[in-house]
């Protein structure tokens, strides 16, 4: 075995490799020594779709369902001046829709295939990010302290109550700090009710979401949770990375837009992204 970067404390490439190879990957990513991550989704293609601020120098961020880690590391890479990762890792806390999806009955050798892929790309990063296991729903300035800015990805759709996890992180937001949420979005309903609140209630087997919201939907969630929001954007696609294997187009007769839908989702899932801060008014 060679010995790690005396720099980063990162293990040689060769190393390196066969440890990505023993991880279960949802963020595809590069790391040094340019070994990329088999991940479900591309995450520095969507890295260059969405406005994370340029520099986030001195500021101390939060990243929710860190997961793989990419953001957490991409606000680190961009001067944060520390970053906190949340996550869960009990699959019984992972509130999703019923009829839930294999995760709940996840091999305990599964499921620390899927823990060890944030330990490799902290420690060949060198990564000073710190990861808690605790939920969204549970933070308080008391427990993890107050951010400058926090980013909330992919996770809203997975939630029984997106709006309840927004006012969470609203509360552990300065009232200068800022929010950056990037989750999935229903196409056809941004598309065909533009401008107009709404969402496909989607909860069926398959498909781990409550709900799909349309891009003034999402704006409006945010809102419901004490934000004014800046700015938006989207849909984009979120490109599926080296490790997807799922069927695209896991859409049934009833959704709306369905053509539309087998089409889009054949390349990746589609997102939207809102910047808020909180509103001077809320509580
Ligand atoms: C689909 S992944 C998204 C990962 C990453 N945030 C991104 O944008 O690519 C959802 C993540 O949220 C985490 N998660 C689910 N429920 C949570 C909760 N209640 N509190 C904190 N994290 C949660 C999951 O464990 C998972 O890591």
């Amino acid at each position: 075995m060679r010995s790690p970067d005396p720099g980063t404390g990162a293990a040689p490439a060769g190393d390196l490799a066969a440890e990505v190879a023993r991880a279960r990957w949802y963020h595809g990513m590069t790391l040094p020594g340019g070994v990329v991550t088999p991940g479900d989704y591309d995450l520095e293609d969507t890295a260059r779709r969405i406005p994370l601020p340029d520099s986030l120098a001195g500021k101390r961020c939060l990243d929710v369902g860190t997961r793989d880690g990419f953001w957490a590391f991409e606000m680190e890479r961009r001067g944060a001046a520390e970053v906190v990762g949340i996550d869960v890792e009990d699959p019984g806390l992972l509130d999703f829709p019923l009829p839930r999806p294999a995760i709940e009955g996840e091999s305990r050798e599964n499921l620390d295939r899927r823990n060890l892929a944030f330990a490799v790309a902290h420690r060949a990063l060198g990564s000073r990010v710190e990861r808690r296991l605790i939920s969204v729903y549970d933070i308080t300035p008391e427990e993890v302290g107050e951010f400058d800015f926090a980013f909330i990805g992919t996770i809203l759709l997975h939630l029984r109550n997106p709006v309840d996890a927004l006012a969470a992180v609203r509360g552990v937001l300065r009232r200068d700090g800022r929010l950056m949420s990037n989750d999935g979005i229903s196409v056809p309903l941004t598309l065909l009710r533009r401008g107009e609140p709404a969402a496909e209630v989607v909860m069926q087997p398959g498909r781990p979401f409550w709900y799909l919201p349309n891009l003034a939907g999402r704006r409006r969630m945010v809102e419901a949770a004490g934000f004014q929001v800046e700015c938006a954007g989207g849909p984009y696609l979120m490109r599926y990375g080296a490790g997807w294997q799922h069927p695209a187009a896991r859409v049934t007769p009833r959704q709306p837009g369905i053509m539309l839908q087998r089409l889009v989702l054949r390349r990746g899932a589609p997102h939207s992204w809102v910047i808020a801060h909180p509103h001077p008014q809320a509580p």
